[in-house]
């Protein structure tokens, strides 16, 4: 006794502990053959014999139930440390994320638009020369090409270098009145201070029917839409050139940094270059298939208005990931 007694104490596997039990309560097992004996105990002694059994049964059963229960607490918490997750490993450094001041931006930007009512419409990043140049009025040869540099695939794919293509796009697809912005990233061949190889862009159009939407309306929005980004600014356009804008416009902002005293980030002229823009082109119109209409379009880099809205000297340093950057932004 003393013996099964003790294999069960230093047992410590439920399955000896079930062999264990059989050994004792089974058919064949110790208690069984011992009841069997009754038969062969004299009169007399029957009573105590059957009294010393049934304490004893009893005795090994608690024994049994007891060990059980430890073992099963034992096998539960071993799985639990095994397959857990430790909820408390980075307690002392966890720490709230933020959004990178790049999406932060562009997030300000849409909300702007959303809010005059303008469609968010998306492109593909790697593009064919349809969309992203020639159907924009920039035929083959054409030199305003070179002012984008172009990472091509050897099918003549490219990554696309503005967002405009997204323009393109959109018209093909649907019928004016049109009235959309594009968000997106976009790619050229260039690594500077101010250049990244890629970079993010807004784009913006709108399109009516002829004499439906003006000049006045482009100057209107862009000028109402950058003081909402950059407070009380003065807005100034300025004559340019775009192959898919005619007459086309830059749109600058009185320098947010000395009031347009003149300093070192606007070079002493008192004014930051911020946008593209002009009346679109007849040619790409015609490109689309579409005939009376009139609209505009435009296109910003965000990274350059993250980085005036933020007072970011380098804009590479937008793209390093340097979590002490990056905290400032929490
Ligand atoms: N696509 C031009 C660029 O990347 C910006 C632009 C868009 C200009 C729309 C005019 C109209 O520089």
């Amino acid at each position: 006794m003393k013996e099964i007694e003790a294999s069960i104490s230093s047992c410590d596997d439920l399955k000896e502990l079930e062999k264990l039990r059989v050994s004792l309560f089974g058919k064949k097992g110790y208690f069984a053959g011992q009841f069997a004996k009754m038969k062969t105990v004299s009169n007399e002694e029957k009573k105590d014999f059957a009294q010393n059994l049934n304490t004893n049964k009893e005795h090994f059963l608690a024994l049994l139930s007891e060990k059980k229960l430890h073992l099963e607490a034992e096998a539960i918490a071993y799985e639990m440390k095994k397959d857990g997750v430790d909820v408390t490993l980075f307690n002392s450094v966890s720490e709230e994320g933020a959004l990178h001041p790049v999406m932060d931006t562009m997030d300000k930007i849409i909300e702007y638009f959303v809010s005059m009512n303008f469609s968010i419409e998306e492109g593909p990043l790697v593009e064919d020369d349809f969309h992203n140049f020639e159907a924009l009025n920039l035929p083959k040869y054409h030199p305003a090409r070179d002012m984008q540099d172009t990472f091509y695939f050897e099918d003549s794919m490219l990554l696309r270098t503005h967002t405009s293509p997204v323009q393109i796009r959109t018209m093909l697809k649907e019928k004016p009145p049109i009235r959309m912005i594009c968000p997106g990233a976009v790619f050229r061949r260039d690594y500077d201070l101010t250049h990244t190889p890629m970079f993010h862009q807004v784009e913006g159009l709108v399109v009516g029917k002829s004499g439906e939407v003006s000049f006045a309306n482009l100057k209107y929005i862009l000028e109402d839409f950058l003081k909402y980004m950059f407070g009380d600014v003065e807005v100034r356009f300025r004559p340019s050139f775009f192959p898919f804008t005619e007459p086309s416009t830059e749109v600058d902002i009185s320098c947010i940094f000395c009031k347009g005293d003149g300093c070192r980030v606007c070079s002493h002229t008192g004014w930051l270059e911020v946008l593209g823009s002009g009346y679109v082109d007849e040619n790409v119109f015609k490109a689309v298939g579409y005939e009376d209409v009139s609209g505009y379009a435009f296109g910003l880099g965000v990274e350059r208005f993250a980085m005036l809205l933020h007072k970011i000297p380098d804009l590479r340093s937008l793209f390093e990931g340097d979590l002490r950057l990056l905290e400032q932004f929490r």
